[in-house]
């Protein structure tokens, strides 16, 4: 059976994929070898094979072992390791969750709800590297796929609400520490129901803006507070987040010739996992609104067409919602003022999952066949 090197199972997009892989029985008919880069020989995750110790991450000989290497370890990882392993003669799959081959002129970017048939192609003409997309592009991709599919999609603005979790696991907790040290400066005005509005809602600003609040992993509040900044500055004026929307998703969509424009502002906002974002489209041509969500909710398994409801709005189409949950709700969706071919659509999407582990996942699946 298959040899699958997995490395990075340790950390939180690995944590994720690991119970993917144990729910989906994926462990079935497959050979795991568990790298670290740390720890080798120590016990490696029994996933019903039995006990096997761990394999070291930096060894090109037991990874060049492997049919397929499946990392979650992070870009630097993959910086170091996969060209000296190519540079062995290894002519295995590499399945990465990292962002550095993504936009490799011999990488697929793996997305295959959406784009199956470039990675059925891409495997017969003896591609061997398939690279997990950006999280909100495929988020993105995942939610508006009924009007991707249709070729409708004139160009696209996606604003972004994206959670800590995209920033890693400190950031997580940190977000969590920040909310409960406001919680903690302000609880005895809190606590009086006779206290002024206006006192608590400046005991908050004074500590927020304080020496006391903890951000020392995003460098700047978050909770009660937002950070319109995500990733490198790129020298278009684009934050680097921002740049992949459009490279990401036309290579997914496999565009050839000009790219559909897709460009919008990448915002960090105080959810855990899921990230949401706000699309304004320019379609192609007119089409109705009921039209439009039949496509969008008919395109694939996964996509939740909420109604354009208060009630429904409020109730499924957020993060709370949705993490921890396969789900890709899609709402709001409604002419804009600007015209008849401009719409808005939201959609929210679990970041671990369908952001990052789940594509992956399915992709070892279809090398398993
Ligand atoms: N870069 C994303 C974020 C997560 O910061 O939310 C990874 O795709």
């Amino acid at each position: 059976s298959m040899k699958v090197g997995i490395v990075g199972w340790r950390g939180m997009v690995g944590s994720v994929l690991m119970q993917r892989l144990r729910e989906e029985g994926d462990f079935n008919n497959i050979d795991p070898v568990f790298f670290t880069t740390s720890q080798h020989g120590l016990p490696a995750p029994d996933v019903g094979q039995g006990a096997s110790v761990l394999q070291d991450a930096g060894n090109l000989e037991a990874l060049a072992a492997c049919d397929v290497i499946l990392t979650c370890q992070g870009g630097d990882y993959t910086a170091e390791v996969y060209q000296p392993l190519r540079d062995t003669g290894w002519n295995g799959y590499w399945i990465d969750a990292a962002s550095s081959l993504r936009m490799a002129d011999d990488s697929v970017i793996v997305l295959d709800p959406v784009n199956r048939k470039n990675i059925d192609d891409a495997i017969d003409a003896g591609v061997k590297t398939f690279v997990g997309g950006n999280c909100t592009v495929s988020l993105m991709l995942l939610g508006l796929h009924g009007l991707f599919k249709e070729g409708l999609v004139e160009w696209a603005s996606p604003m972004t609400y994206q959670a800590a979790s995209g920033a890693g696991a400190r950031n997580m907790r940190e977000l969590i520490s920040q909310m409960g040290a406001v919680h903690s400066a302000a609880k005895v005005l809190l606590d009086d129901p006779a206290s002024a509005i206006l006192e608590l809602d400046r005991t908050v600003a004074d500590y927020i803006r304080s020496e006391d609040y903890p951000c020392d992993q995003f460098g700047v509040p978050l909770a009660g507070s937002l950070i319109p900044w995500i990733d490198k500055p790129m020298a278009s004026g684009q934050s680097k987040e921002e740049w992949k929307a459009q490279v990401e998703a036309n290579k997914i969509l496999g565009v050839d010739g000009q790219p559909i424009p897709i460009d919008g502002l990448c915002v960090r906002v105080g959810a855990m996992r899921s990230h949401s974002q706000a699309i304004t489209l320019k379609l192609k041509k007119d089409v109705s609104v009921d039209t439009i969500g039949q496509m969008i909710a008919s395109a694939n398994d996964w996509v939740q067409f909420v109604p354009n409801d208060r009630q429904f709005s409020m109730e499924k189409l957020t993060p709370a919602a949705v993490t921890g949950t396969m789900n890709i709700p899609v709402g709001r969706i409604r002419k804009l003022t600007m015209g008849s071919e401009f719409i808005s659509a939201f959609t929210v999407g679990d970041q671990l999952l369908w952001g990052a582990a789940e594509p992956l996942r399915r992709m070892l699946a279809i090398l398993k066949g």
